[in-house]
């Protein structure tokens, strides 16, 4: 079976889009230091890129996350494979994830980290899909909406492939 891959999303707007999103985060943290987490490991390509944009002291840590279920629904049961390395209590939280699709993983994780009392906890995203949404997720920061297709590169994987792509592009099996 072949695959091909229509870019949506070409390099110089994924790359344009990082930068005013940082600028964004970096004026509203004015003052504050920022706790990055990256959502492992979709969310790698996406978190350095952004930490280069922003200006306020930032800290990068890493958490991964597996999701009860099928590859193509998640469960809302999150298992943490790999946890924070320190503790977030009093810390400015930014979770720096790939995509939010239908909400369940974040939801789920964002409860989770509430209970290690960081003094804030915000969300944002390279990739939005609203229309698949089942769990009130509040998304501080979106990069893209983008409609309900399957979408690889930039972190984003299909079997683990196609990370790398440096733009964002739709993923079409003839
Ligand atoms: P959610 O719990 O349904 O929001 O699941 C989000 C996770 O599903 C993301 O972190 C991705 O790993 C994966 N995912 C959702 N949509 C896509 C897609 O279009 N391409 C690749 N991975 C996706
Ligand atoms: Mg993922």
């Amino acid at each position: 079976m072949g695959e091909r891959i229509r870019e949506l999303i070409s390099e110089a707007d994924v790359a344009k889009r990082i930068a005013e999103m940082g600028a964004q985060i970096s004026k509203d943290y004015e003052g504050e230091d920022v706790y990055l987490l990256c959502i492992l490991k979709g969310g790698v390509f996406f978190t350095t890129e952004l930490a280069k944009h922003i200006t306020v002291p930032v800290t990068i840590d890493f958490m991964s996350v597996s999701s009860y279920g099928s590859e193509t629904t998640s469960s809302g049961i999150v298992r943490i494979v790999k946890d924070l390395d320190t503790p977030i209590e009093g810390k400015n939280v930014l979770i720096a994830e790939d995509i939010v699709d239908t909400g369940r993983t974040l939801a789920y994780l964002m409860e989770h980290l509430k209970q290690r009392k960081p003094k804030s906890l915000k969300l944002c995203t390279l990739l939005d899909k609203p229309d698949r949404r089942v769990s009130d997720v509040h998304v501080d920061y979106t990069g893209f909406e983008i409609p309900d297709e399957f979408v690889v590169g930039y972190g984003l994987d299909y079997d683990q492939r196609y990370r790398n792509l440096p733009y964002v592009g739709v993923i079409e099996f003839d």
